[in-house]
């Protein structure tokens, strides 16, 4: 075990900061990608609803005028109210919280640490395609993060549809905001999709000898049965 320590990690430690951390194949660094980057996203989305949450505290609309968005309260009779700003904030968060807070962190980031380790796997199966799967991830949150603040269909930023960007909301406000918001999804599924395989394959072929499916501990068989539906 000490052995394996040693000779497995010996040369790893020569990887400068650049090749560990942007051209990872290794599943506890790229789970720590994971819950950092959600983390990052995790603070923007919660930034959102601390202003939304600053201009519901007191009655009337202080905060989100046509005037331009404040961060002070504005006097009674300088504000005309802004709902889609508030429709754009409710959008950028549930996105965020959504697609790229709680399932990368639970999914990528615990599962990429930790499953292979409970059933006893070197790394993932497919190493690089779970590089891969990190950085479309990464491209999703920027814009998902760009949407807010792009033009959208109606001559002000940002796309106020609601997280699940159903229509005819989604097509009565198409631009580019739209569009990002959109792709930032497909991105965040296609990132999904990638891992699921990932942890399917590692999961049903990269068990240490002994480890039956009966043995393998809850969670990883909690990310077993996610990737499937995830598929
Ligand atoms: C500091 C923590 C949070 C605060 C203060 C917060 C606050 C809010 C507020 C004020 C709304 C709008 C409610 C409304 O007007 O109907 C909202 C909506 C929402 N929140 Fe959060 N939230 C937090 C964390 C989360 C987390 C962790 C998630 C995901 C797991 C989440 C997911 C959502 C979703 C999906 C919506 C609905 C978005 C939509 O209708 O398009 N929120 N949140």
């Amino acid at each position: 075990m000490a052995d394996a320590a040693v000779h497995g990690h010996d040369h790893e430690d020569n990887r400068g900061f650049f090749t560990r951390w942007f051209m990872s194949t290794n599943h506890k660094d790229i789970g720590i990608l994971y819950l950092l980057t959600g983390g990052l996203a995790g603070f923007i989305s919660v930034a959102f609803t601390v202003y939304m949450r600053m201009e519901l505290m007191e009655p009337g609309v202080q905060y989100m005028c046509m005037e331009g968005a404040r961060l002070t309260a504005a006097a009674v009779g300088d504000c005309t109210p802004n709902g889609h700003l508030w429709n754009v904030l409710i959008t950028g968060h549930g996105i965020l919280m959504m697609f790229f807070v709680v399932i990368p962190a639970l999914f990528g980031g615990f599962g990429n640490y930790f499953m292979p380790l409970q059933i006893g796997a070197p790394d993932m199966a497919f190493p690089r395609m779970n590089n891969l799967s990190y950085w479309m991830y990464v491209a999703g949150t920027t814009m998902a993060v760009l949407s807010v603040v792009t033009p959208g269909g109606n001559g002000q930023a940002g796309s106020g549809v609601g997280w699940v960007l159903y229509p005819p909301l989604s097509v009565n406000e198409g631009g580019m905001s739209m569009d990002f918001a959109i792709f930032a999804v497909h991105l965040s599924g296609a990132s999904s999709i990638l891992g699921a395989i990932n942890m399917i394959t590692t999961f049903l072929n990269m068990r240490t000898p002994g480890m039956t499916l009966f043995k393998v501990p809850l969670f990883s068989w909690s990310i077993f049965v996610t990737s499937w539906l995830i598929l």
